[in-house]
């Protein structure tokens, strides 16, 4: 079986909450885009990690793979491998992959993701770890493989054919043109850790597959930070849809039996970019302080709002979701009256799905119906009898109007804290 889980909104839905919660099922988890940009946290027997690259299976037996679809700091990812092995967690090369092709962030790209950010009148609040350029140098087909990590002579004719072009960039932007060539040794001794993790991600998966077992695709980000359909130009610069799961990852999409959609039972986005139902109010402050809506990766104060339908509409076209899990019900908690917004108003005509363009996304005006909260604690709620006839009713109107069934509620940020709708 092969399974797809993505972020229905702009990231930071608990997508790391329910891969864990289902990792046991699956033989492989496997990483297909983005970096060190992602962020998920895992709590688990009282222990909390944050992982931004390994994927959040690693609690499990399964086999960990990252595909060459991503974009690695080899740094992190090492910091990563020694926080898990202090907690007694081994992250050996049985346990985890890397794709010979996976593209490496080098010192130069976060520099000037930094620079260049720092220049733009219009800024996108990028998290600042080079995400951005390393894609472009993957599109520009001028990056640095896993591969050439672990090849010292590989690496150096690499730099020594790219570092001028980086050199001058930077210094165009005003920055040390030092940093094209720095941490090279370093990325070397790494390089030599990581060589017996090599592995061709498409043919383990392929195999994988035919031998019957499981394997889950787990991305990073949400659906509208993606860089094709997202809220462009403020989106990362991967694609972070089901679609981009089978051809970053080498699967051919008749193998997709399962694509889950992870969705917040409110929205939130960190950086910059239109958010319709955004609430710079007490009703943010709820969320934000109920919902410890800060990120994993930048710490940054997250945006929060009212669920929003049409982008959740837009969402399930743009994954094809066979079932959703919503997430943190509970933070809603305590709010008298509950928004939702099922439309937008722009230049006087209703919208039921989101405009193209991010400039007349962030012009719509949202148009909401208001529905009964409740006040009793749903954090220790076992089942969906369990919460109050509110909660309930929200779910099942969230699931009507999406049209797609809610297989998974979470009411908190245990592992125990999920279960079957
Ligand atoms: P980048 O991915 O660092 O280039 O940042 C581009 C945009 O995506 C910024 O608005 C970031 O805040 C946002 N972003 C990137 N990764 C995540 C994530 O994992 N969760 C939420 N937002 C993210």
């Amino acid at each position: 079986m092969f399974t797809i889980i993505t972020g229905a909104q702009f990231g930071d839905e608990g997508k790391g909450k329910i891969v864990d919660m289902l990792a046991s099922q699956y033989d492989i988890v496997a990483r297909f885009q983005g970096g060190d940009n992602a962020g998920h946290t895992v709590v688990a027997e009282g222990k909390t990690y944050k992982l931004h690259l390994i994927p959040s299976g690693v609690l499990f037996d399964a086999r960990l793979l990252i595909g060459p679809g991503t974009v690695m700091n080899p740094k992190i990812l090492m910091d990563e491998i020694s926080m898990l092995a202090d907690n007694g967690v081994e992250v050996t090369p049985t346990k985890l992959g890397i794709d010979a092709k996976t593209s490496i962030i080098m010192p130069y790209h976060i520099a000037l993701d930094s620079l260049r950010e720092s220049k733009r009148s219009v800024k996108i609040g990028t998290t600042s770890r080079g995400i951005g350029f390393a894609y472009v140098d993957k599109v520009g087909r001028d990056e640095v493989q896993m591969a050439d990590l672990a090849d010292k002579s590989r690496l150096l004719r690499k730099i020594e054919e790219i570092a001028p072009h980086k050199e001058a960039a930077i210094e165009e932007l005003g920055g040390d043109p030092g940093i094209a060539r720095s941490g090279l040794d370093e990325y070397l001794e790494i390089g030599k850790k990581l060589k017996p993790y090599i592995t061709d991600v498409s043919k383990e998966i392929n195999l994988a597959l035919k031998q019957g077992k499981n394997v889950l695709a787990e991305g990073a980000q949400g659906t509208h930070l993606d860089i094709i359909h997202g809220t462009q130009k403020f989106v990362t610069s991967s694609s972070t849809v089901a679609g981009s799961a089978c051809a970053s990852l080498g699967v051919g999409p008749k193998k997709v039996e399962r694509v889950i959609g992870v969705i917040k039972a409110y929205i939130t986005r960190v950086g910059e970019g239109p958010l319709p139902t955004e609430q710079k109010n007490e009703v943010g402050e709820h969320l934000r302080e109920k919902g410890g809506e800060f990120g994993t990766t930048t710490g940054r104060p997250r945006r929060c709002g009212w669920f929003d339908l049409p982008l959740a509409g837009k969402s399930v076209n743009l994954n094809g979701y066979t079932c959703m899990a919503l997430t943190k019900l509970d933070v809603l908690t305590g709010l008298d009256i509950l928004k939702l917004c099922t439309g937008y108003e722009l230049e006087g005509k209703q919208l039921d799905y989101p405009p193209e363009l991010s400039d007349d996304v962030a012009r719509c005006k949202p148009v909401y119906i208001d529905l009964p909260g409740w006040h009793e604690d749903i954090t220790e709620a076992g089942s969906f009898p369990d919460i109050p006839e509110n909660a309930r009713l929200y779910v099942e109107l969230l699931e009507e109007l999406m049209g797609v069934h809610i297989a998974y509620v979470s009411v908190g940020p245990g592992r125990k804290q999920t279960f079957m709708k």
